[in-house]
């Protein structure tokens, strides 16, 4: 079975830093025709803006060619046709592929029947491995290190897969976490654990106040209204932080706010102009990492 990028735990902490230095490497020289005749397939069953658009464009810049779609309306899902199916055939096309999908494990079994590597995007509530990637690049871009940082969490910590990702890959790195979270989307007892098992200090608020001044990472999330069953749940969290401009008075000057996007109200828009805020910056990063991911998965070392 060819290698694929499933979770962030399908890559060693070595790997993980030879990702972020070959991104590097691409940021200072953008266009690298290094996988001409190379086909990328992006399959989205899920709705995505930066994720399937900075694969595409990383895929061009590497001089690969892109297949794929966003709309499973205009496929053969909709006559019935399975994920198996569906991968099998796409692998048959394409030399690597980029799959979101909304199911938890959608991506590690897609991996499994397919015969090129799979890329998960995203698969529900679980695993967002290239996210992660391109946040640890931006971490250590804004800090120079990876190590001893106090990396704070906030909003949707139950369903977001990016803070799950985030977590287990910093815990090569010796870092301190808050967890900033309402009570019904705390950090769940799995992702505790795995830290109380690697002796990963963590701390845990409903307060977004009460770190704010002792981070070195702000990690802000978007509390995801497609996650919940019952929208009453929703309602009763969605609007439960925003940051604002005014409360960064007294925040390390090292300080970056990070948020994998897109946002709804939790990040004013007055942060926006702040040396605080990283999140645009963060998400063009996603580019130089997955042009790194597609580059390491098909072989160019
Ligand atoms: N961060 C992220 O996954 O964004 P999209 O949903 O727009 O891809």
């Amino acid at each position: 079975m060819p290698k694929s990028l499933i979770s962030i735990h399908d890559f060693s902490k070595e790997e993980i830093l030879h990702i972020l230095d070959v991104a590097a490497e691409f940021e200072k020289d953008k266009s690298q025709n290094i996988l001409n005749g190379k086909i990328v397939a992006c399959i989205f069953f899920e709705p995505s803006t930066r994720t399937r658009l900075s694969f595409e464009t990383a895929a061009n810049r590497l001089g690969a060619r892109v297949i794929g779609f966003s709309d499973t309306g205009n496929t053969s899902i909709a006559k019935g046709e399975t994920l198996k199916d569906t991968v099998k055939m796409v692998s048959n096309y394409a030399d690597i592929i980029v799959m979101r999908h909304p199911l938890e494990g959608s991506a590690r079994y897609a991996s499994e029947v397919a015969n090129v590597p799979v890329i998960n995007a995203g698969d529900g509530a679980n695993q967002h491995p290239s996210q992660t990637l391109l946040d640890l690049y931006s971490v250590r871009q804004t800090q120079n290190r990876l190590n001893d940082l106090t990396i704070n969490m906030v909003g949707d910590l139950k369903y977001g897969r990016t803070v799950h990702s985030l977590l287990q890959a910093m815990s090569h790195f010796a870092p301190h976490f808050v967890f900033t979270a309402p009570n019904e989307l705390m950090m769940p007892d799995e992702y505790k654990t795995f830290l109380k098992d690697r002796k990963i200090p963590y701390l845990e608020t409903t307060q977004l106040i009460e770190h704010l001044n002792d981070t070195d990472i702000l990690y802000m999330t978007r509390v995801q209204q497609e996650r919940f069953s019952d929208p009453i749940d929703y309602e009763k969290v969605k609007n439960i932080y925003r940051l604002d401009a005014g409360m960064l008075g007294n925040v390390r000057k090292n300080m970056k706010i990070l948020h994998p996007l897109p946002r709804i109200n939790e990040i004013a828009a007055n942060v926006d102009n702040t040396p605080y805020a990283y999140y645009f910056k963060q998400a063009e990063n996603g580019m130089y990492v997955r042009m790194a991911i597609i580059a390491y998965l098909l072989g160019y070392k």
